[in-house]
């Protein structure tokens, strides 16, 4: 778990891309298949954790052949920094009953695996028939091992990433890519750089 804003906004600028557009949908074509061949026809829900894994969701269902229905809850851990609290808080819950039915999570990111227990924790009391998880990415760090990704597309190390859905204090979400987000060394402002480094991000990525 990297922490990038620690005390007084530092500021930052997007980096090196680390998961290109044409990679990121290979590897969710894989887990479409992937999913595919277990549900063998059964339909299932996905559930979609708000906001990070929109970009993902959209395009993971429609690769996929099996029957699905979708649905959404939307989670607060990190605040506006980088840095989960570990204090995970329901913000906006289900609109469906998930009693009898099969379940997969759909999530942006695993960094410490505190949100994702805690999800899976609040489904199993809602009797569902199975629970399983979805993640785009999972950090390489120590202590998140034991977190049981059923489907996962991308293991990174430990950087704090933008991108496809993911954010840094609400932007960079719509980058067709991941991209590390790194201290901005050159700045002088103490102002966080965003648009500008990414409007030419997304164009050296064309
Ligand atoms: P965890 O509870 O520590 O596993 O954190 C998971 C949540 O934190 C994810 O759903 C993301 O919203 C957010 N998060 C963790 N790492 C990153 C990152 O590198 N970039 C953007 N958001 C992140
Ligand atoms: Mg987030």
């Amino acid at each position: 778990m990297v922490a990038l804003q620690s005390g007084p906004a530092m500021p930052m600028k997007l980096g090196p891309t680390l998961i290109d557009a044409g990679t990121l949908e290979e590897g969710i074509s894989r887990l479409a298949s992937e999913v595919d061949r277990d549900q063998n026809g059964r339909p299932v829900l996905l559930v979609g954790i708000l906001k990070g894994s929109v970009f993902f969701l959209c395009d993971l269902a429609k690769k996929m052949k099996t029957p699905v229905s979708l649905d959404f809850l939307q989670v607060s851990s990190y605040g506006s920094g980088t840095k989960s609290s570990g204090n995970v808080r329901l913000v906006r819950d289900l609109s469906t009953d998930v009693a009898g039915r099969e379940v997969i999570i759909v999530e942006d990111i695993v960094d410490t695996g505190r949100t994702l227990h805690k999800i899976v924790e609040m489904l199993g009391t809602r009797h569902p028939k199975s629970v399983k998880i979805c993640a785009l990415l999972k950090k390489r760090i120590p202590g998140n091992e034991g977190i049981p990704v059923d489907y996962l597309g991308f293991t990174i190390d430990d950087h704090f990433v933008v991108g496809y859905g993911l954010d840094f204090a609400e932007s960079y979400r719509n980058l067709p890519f991941i991209g590390i987000l790194e201290p901005d060394g050159d700045s002088t402002t103490g102002k966080e750089s965003t648009v500008d480094s990414r409007q030419s991000a997304v164009k050296d990525a064309k």
